[in-house]
């Protein structure tokens, strides 16, 4: 049987909007364009992989969870997982691969294992996602510098699979919604959304565009993030100019990036990429 986790997301994402609208007008504009953003994703003139990514995510088995942490290093769905239910969602999973900005653990707690998994019903292992970047290890380096992210509502720019964007919401954000273009990554975040399910009480959202999508002036966010995304830009200072817009009067503005040594007139614009 299919699982309609997508759907259901982004149901959650409407209703966000549409209540945030009713406070702050700029959103109404953001609702006018989710049904274009949301289609687009799914196209496959657009996006030759998105099917079978969709798919696989909609194929995941629902487990019984019984904790979610989003506030640890390793982003935690505690599940009972039987042997038959790991293998199908490792299998779904690898679907999605390369995963790169993590980790996560979907599953059991290894201690509480009954024996290997010789039957089905059995407590299996839990499932470890060993990403490519160890994304926790960049959240304790950003977090002692931010602001209280509670009762904030946070925009996360290149959010990637949403690591970080979970880390918001369990640092106590309102509202979180995560903005990147790849069509993989909207996939990453959806399979973890699956597991996840409430537990974050539908505050964490993503919506598959570019910063440069976004309606320009819409002072929506309390915090915004861009997190290793400056130095893929071409052009910097747009980036920063849209980044402003997109946060309230006196609002805080979370900017990571590669640095350069110099002095104050120095600055780095890349005629081309800044790697290869
Ligand atoms: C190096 S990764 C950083 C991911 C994550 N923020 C982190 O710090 O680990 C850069 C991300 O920016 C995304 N990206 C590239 N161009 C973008 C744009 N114009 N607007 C938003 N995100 C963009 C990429 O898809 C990629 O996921």
């Amino acid at each position: 049987m299919l699982n309609d986790t997508i759907t259901h997301a982004e149901r959650e994402l409407y209703l966000t909007l549409l209540e945030l609208a009713q406070q702050q007008p700029s959103a109404y504009e953001w609702l006018t364009r989710l049904p274009t953003w949301l289609n687009d994703i799914k196209d496959k003139a657009n996006y030759a992989h998105a099917p079978a990514y969709q798919a696989s995510v909609a194929r995941l088995p629902t487990l019984t969870v019984n904790n979610v942490d989003l506030n640890s290093d390793v982003l935690t769905i505690e599940a009972n997982l039987s042997e038959s239910q790991r293998k199908q969602t490792m299998a779904l999973l690898k679907q999605l691969m390369p995963w790169r900005k993590g980790p996560f653990q979907i599953g059991g707690q290894l201690e509480n294992q009954i024996d290997s998994g010789q039957n089905e019903d059995q407590q299996a292992a839990p499932i470890f996602i060993d990403t490519e970047w160890h994304s926790d290890w960049k959240w304790q380096r950003v977090a002692p510098h931010l602001g209280n992210l509670k009762g904030r509502r946070v925009l996360d720019v290149g959010g990637g699979s949403g690591y970080h964007g979970w880390r918001m919401a369990g640092a106590g954000a309102d509202t979180v919604i995560i903005i990147d273009p790849s069509c993989l990554f909207y996939h990453q975040f959806m399979a973890i959304r699956h597991f996840v399910g409430a537990a974050d009480s539908y505050k964490t959202h993503y919506i598959p565009v570019p910063l440069e999508a976004l309606p320009e002036h819409s002072q929506l966010f309390d915090t915004v993030f861009s997190m290793g995304v400056l130095y893929h830009r071409q052009s910097p200072f747009e980036h920063l100019q849209q980044l402003k817009g997109q946060l309230v009067k006196g609002g805080e503005l979370v900017l990571e990036t590669l640095v350069i040594e110099g002095d104050a007139n120095t600055v780095l614009v890349p005629h081309d990429r800044y790697a290869r």
